[in-house]
């Protein structure tokens, strides 16, 4: 295992950049990571290093923890096949939505619901909205409230591409809309934030996307994007030339909670949040199951801090369909975050690319793209953001 550093991809590994690009920015994921990473592990293969990816274009790149769909567009935008799996039936619509192809028609019917039918929303029988840590009436004014509600009845009435469109500008507006912060790994209600109204949110939203779609100079394919477990892929071995990835990283966040208000609109439901729990990778406090069968890299670490355990145990099998579905000679990008847990530093990159070694990949580098001191009382440990590298 080598370790480098190239402290030019420590912006890369955040979504600041994300966030004002034509189309990648549509739906704030803090957890998502810049296109930028995608074309570095895309040109990786043909610069020199002491050892080599296949150094051909890739033909089928893989995300299996694809969030928003940044590796996704990214590989439409050169016009390159993707497969894309995550646990969120969120992540899944919105990495679909913001990949598919639109024409003029579908973009009409876009402009044409915000300059017209949005005047005329009814707002009697609305259906209820369900949320399962709170009432959404305690995070959203009334008037919020109920224009978001009529604003996703009347989207139902619309062709599946406009009603896709629209739908991803009201999720992604939920918060400007609301009192609720999302604070690393938890929701706050914070009583004097201003909660902008929703129906001019909104429509501020679908102009920009309206102006994106019709700038876009990009057709490339529609990437397959399924809800599923990347600890047990239904894609076929061998079949991909790279896998470009951000798994959750330890003692993170529960998505199904902090993007749980987004989901529960989504579906008009409650139910799917544990539907996300129960396919999501065990990285957070809450999910600290032991296990039996720790890999034998995490050492006591596992049994002091169970979470840890747990994380390992679905990291390498994650690892393990990584290895099987790559075609021999083709690399794996793997970003991960070494983390703070019970005052213990987890240095989790080289745990991630001792298994990796392990199950089979060569060359396994540790490209280090950040660096932080955190408080490890009673000392301070120098804590980073990394690619793990790894080659079939
Ligand atoms: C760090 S985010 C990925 C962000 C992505 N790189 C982007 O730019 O949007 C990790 C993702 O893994 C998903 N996830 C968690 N457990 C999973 C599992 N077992 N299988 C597939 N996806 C999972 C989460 O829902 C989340 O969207």
């Amino acid at each position: 295992m080598k370790i480098t550093m190239d402290n030019n991809l420590g912006k890369l590994m955040t979504f600041e950049l994300s966030k004002d690009k034509p189309t990648h920015g549509w739906f704030w994921y803090k957890e998502g990571f810049a296109p930028e990473i995608v074309e570095y592990a895309i040109n990786y293969g043909n610069k020199i290093h002491t050892h080599k990816c296949d150094s051909k274009l890739p033909e089928i790149i893989l995300d299996p923890f694809c969030g928003v769909g940044t590796t996704l567009l990214t590989a439409k935008q050169k016009n390159i096949l993707s497969i894309g799996v995550d646990a969120s039936q969120l992540a899944v619509f919105i990495s679909k939505t913001k990949t598919d192809d639109y024409a003029e028609e579908d973009i009409g019917a876009v402009e044409i619901f915000v300059t017209n039918k949005l005047r005329s929303l009814k707002n009697t029988n609305l259906q209820k909205w369900q949320f399962e840590l709170f009432d959404p009436r305690a995070v959203f004014p009334k008037r919020n409230y109920n224009q978001i509600l009529a604003i996703r009845e009347a989207i139902e009435q619309e062709e599946p591409r406009t009603r896709n469109l629209l739908l991803l500008a009201l999720l992604s507006v939920l918060p400007q809309a609301s009192i609720m912060l999302k604070d690393g790994g938890v929701l706050k209600i914070k009583k004097d934030k201003l909660a902008i109204p929703a129906k001019d949110v909104f429509k501020r939203k679908v102009k920009r996307m309206v102006r994106e779609l019709r700038e876009r100079d990009y057709s490339g394919y529609t990437p397959e994007v399924f809800i599923g477990d990347a600890r047990a892929l239904e894609t076929p071995t061998e079949s991909i030339d790279l896998i470009v990835t951000s798994p959750p990283y330890l003692n993170n966040i529960d998505y199904s909670k902090v993007y749980g208000i987004e989901l529960s609109l989504l579906h008009m439901s409650k139910a799917e949040a544990e539907e996300v729990r129960m396919r999501a990778i065990r990285s957070f406090i809450g999910k600290d199951m032991k296990v039996n069968e720790m890999p034998e890299e995490v050492g006591e670490l596992g049994n002091q801090i169970p979470i840890v355990g747990s994380y390992f145990k679905d990291m390498e099998q994650a690892i393990m369909e990584m290895f099987r579905v790559l075609s021999s000679g083709s690399c794996a990008h793997v970003i991960v975050s070494n983390s703070i847990i019970h005052n213990t530093h987890v240095i989790v990159d080289e745990i991630f690319a001792e298994m990796a070694e392990r199950i089979g990949f060569s060359d396994v580098e540790i490209i280090v793209g950040a660096e932080r001191v955190a408080d490890v009382r009673p000392q301070k440990v120098k804590t980073r953001e990394s690619i793990v590298v790894m080659r079939k």
